[in-house]
């Protein structure tokens, strides 16, 4: 049988199950399927399904499996390390219409939802009952809770609330034999047995598909102080840092970017420079409360005095966006300028000044025209090294960042997960013992390697 043959065979099984207009084979109707945000990763699917419930993600899978064929699950298609893109000879497995909201369970603090339902509407939904949704970034219009639990997202807040994993009361995967396993009591204690819930997040698609969560929620912390400050160094920044933990305890968000970042951003937004001189480092600080939290970011500021060059401090909803959009804009503006190699990795916070000059110098000395962008979240030593210049397929200077992160005792992956993009590396922070265990975990749970194959594990 001919490979279009193939093809055919189970494209027609699929629309059955699914429906035909939920089978897209069409080149034009794959294209918004087949590339990620970065514009460094992209693949030809052998046609993308679009189921709208657990029991067609199930279908599906079955009929994969039966003929041998790979998925690549995607979600929002937001993820940086080409984790949901299709590798040759894949179908894409995509969850957004698996879009079902439900209501807030006020007593137990919990929602429950699809897994195409975005992050911006599990927090607006939360909201209007007093609750919140305590994991945030800026692709959150479009990023899924599918993908937030595959790849465990962290993003601005997770120095004080922690990431996914901690936000995860239960889950609904369909596994690999199409088997759907259901978790999703949301019993905050339920030690009988393994934590399945928890070894399916940050798994990146790769041990079951996540259909279904049920979410925890926190309070609401209706009032907000956002402020932008400036240093003359990441070592002064942590200055600040210090105060805000010793006095603050509404604070919430540090999150950072250099110069080179702000001017990028303000070229490429039309924002004015916050202020009149350019500075080496800007932190952009949120503190929460239920009463206006602006006197404690101020006295936390006077004890960082010496250090902070400048600063301006917002209040009101359009005066935070528009300071956190100094920080939230970095990554649509270097798309603007080329393809970046995106490295998103974290190091002790003590060596993130070092590991930041260690980056610098030796990738220029290496790549004399690459450019050199880092930002980051503060809190947690998670620093986005992203270099422009080198084409999208040379390793050069991922091999050279991702050594220097080892060498200072980091992660290779801080938030955005392993994908395709740094699996060939995973040794270098994770030992034989773990891979081996990763491995046998997963041969166990889908030992045709029909889930995300090459993902995390090469
Ligand atoms: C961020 O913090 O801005 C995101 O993780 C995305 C990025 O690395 O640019
Ligand atoms: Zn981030």
């Amino acid at each position: 049988m001919s490979q279009i043959e193939l093809d055919q065979g189970l494209a027609d099984e699929l629309a059955e199950a699914i429906g035909a207009e939920h089978v897209l084979v069409d080149p034009d109707l794959r294209a918004g399927f087949e590339h990620d945000l970065t514009g460094r990763f992209d693949g030809q699917a052998l046609l993308v399904a679009r189921p709208a419930t657990s029991d067609e993600v199930s279908r599906v899978v079955r009929l994969c499996g039966k003929r041998g064929v790979p998925i690549a699950v995607q979600g929002g298609n937001t993820g940086m390390v080409g984790g949901a893109i299709p590798r040759p000879g894949e179908v894409v497995l995509s969850l957004v219409r698996l879009d079902d909201l439900g209501p807030v369970d006020t007593l137990a603090q919990q929602v429950e939802c699809g897994a195409g339902v975005t992050l911006e509407r599990v927090q607006e939904r939360a909201r209007e009952a007093g609750l919140d949704f305590p994991v945030d970034f800026a692709a959150r219009g479009s990023a899924t809770i599918g993908g937030l639990i595959a790849t465990n997202a962290g993003g601005s807040l997770a120095a004080r609330y922690g990431m996914t994993r901690a936000w995860v009361a239960g889950l609904e995967a369909v596994l690999a034999d199409g088997s759907i396993m259901r978790r999703l009591r949301g019993l905050l204690k339920d030690n009988a047995g393994y934590d399945l819930t928890g070894l399916l997040v940050g798994s990146e698609g790769t041990l079951g598909i996540v259909t279904r969560a049920r979410l925890r929620l926190t309070p609401l912390l209706p009032a907000r102080a956002v402020g932008l400050f400036a240093f003359a160094s990441i070592e002064d920044a942590f200055a600040l840092l210090d105060a805000l933990r010793a006095r603050a305890p509404s604070f919430q968000a540090a999150d950072y970017l250099h110069r080179e970042g702000m001017e990028l951003v303000c070229t490429h937004r039309g924002f004015p420079q916050p202020f009149r001189e350019l500075h080496d480092t800007y932190v952009v600080v949120e503190c929460a409360g239920q009463d206006d939290p602006t006197d404690e970011l101020g006295e936390a500021a006077a004890l960082a005095e010496d250090a902070i060059l400048d600063s301006a401090i917002a209040t009101d909803a359009d005066g935070r966006r528009a300071l956190w959009a100094y920080r939230e804009s970095h990554n649509e503006s270097l798309s603007s300028r080329g393809v970046p190699h995106k490295m998103d990795v974290t190091v002790p916070l003590a060596s993130v000044p070092s590991f930041e000059r260690d980056v610098r110098s030796e990738v220029v000395a290496a790549l004399p025209d690459a450019e050199v962008f880092l930002y980051g979240h503060l809190g947690d030593g998670n620093v986005h090294v992203n270099v422009l210049g080198p084409p999208p397929d040379d390793r050069t200077v991922d091999d050279l960042v991702l050594r220097i992160v080892a060498h200072y005792g980091g992660s290779i992956s801080a938030e955005h997960g392993v994908g395709v993009a740094k699996a060939r590396w995973l040794s270098l922070t994770r030992d034989d013992a773990e891979i081996a265990m990763m491995r046998a975990i997963k041969r166990a749970l889908d030992p045709q390697s029909l889930l995300n194959p090459g993902r995390i594990l090469v």
